[in-house]
């Protein structure tokens, strides 16, 4: 499924500034433009030897993994306090309007927009895969965009410190279970934790 849906060709050099003059955005309040999660999967394409144009690459696309929140009204991201149920699926909608801007300039970006909210046992969206069926673009997404969110700042709630947000990604809690993530993945995340936590913290 993913390698037809998404079948539109690369560009070259297409990441943020590109996607800011194509869509808008500037400040970014929504959250739709990301340089931290490009910055944390640099980190695994490195450990999966990744060379350094396409670890580039990666960096590029995976901070617009959220470009379709731009198209979600900014109350709803920016709520304090939990989404009721319609604001859930409205939010939800992010993976499929990010995809359909993106796939028209770049392949990679769309493929991780689309993706990255699928989990490795099958119970994440928009599609509810698991395992080998989800892209390894967006599984390796999908771990650095939790950890990152963990460890954010919103204007609905607290940064958490590196150990918390490791804690709960290694062994879970009333929302995020380890088995949402590839085992491979969790295990490099946990063998070279220090380098995420570096990555944020400067
Ligand atoms: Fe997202």
């Amino acid at each position: 499924m993913p390698a037809t849906l998404v079948a539109e060709p690369d560009l070259p050099c297409f990441g943020i500034p590109q996607a800011e003059v194509l869509f808008g955005g500037g400040v970014d309040r929504v959250g739709a433009y990301n340089h931290e999660v490009g910055d944390l999967v640099t980190i695994l394409c490195g450990l999966l030897g990744f060379g350094a144009g396409e670890t580039g690459r990666w960096r590029e696309a995976a901070a617009l993994h959220d470009l379709g929140k731009l198209w979600i009204p900014a109350g709803i991201p920016l709520k304090r306090g939990s989404l009721d149920q319609d604001e859930v699926s409205i939010m939800r909608d992010h993976v499929v309007l990010g995809y359909t801007r993106l796939r028209h300039h770049d392949r990679l970006a769309a493929e991780m927009a689309l993706y990255h909210h699928e989990n490795h046992d099958g119970t994440g969206y928009p599609f509810g895969l698991a395992g080998e069926h989800i892209p390894v673009s967006a599984r390796v997404v999908r771990l650095c965009d939790v950890y990152d969110a963990l460890r954010a700042v919103r204007p609905y709630k607290k940064g958490m410190s590196h150990e918390e947000a490791m804690g709960i990604i290694l062994f879970g809690d009333d929302r995020i279970q380890p088995g949402m993530f590839d085992p491979e993945l969790l295990r490099l995340f946990a063998l070279h934790h220090q380098r995420f936590a570096a990555c944020l913290d400067g």
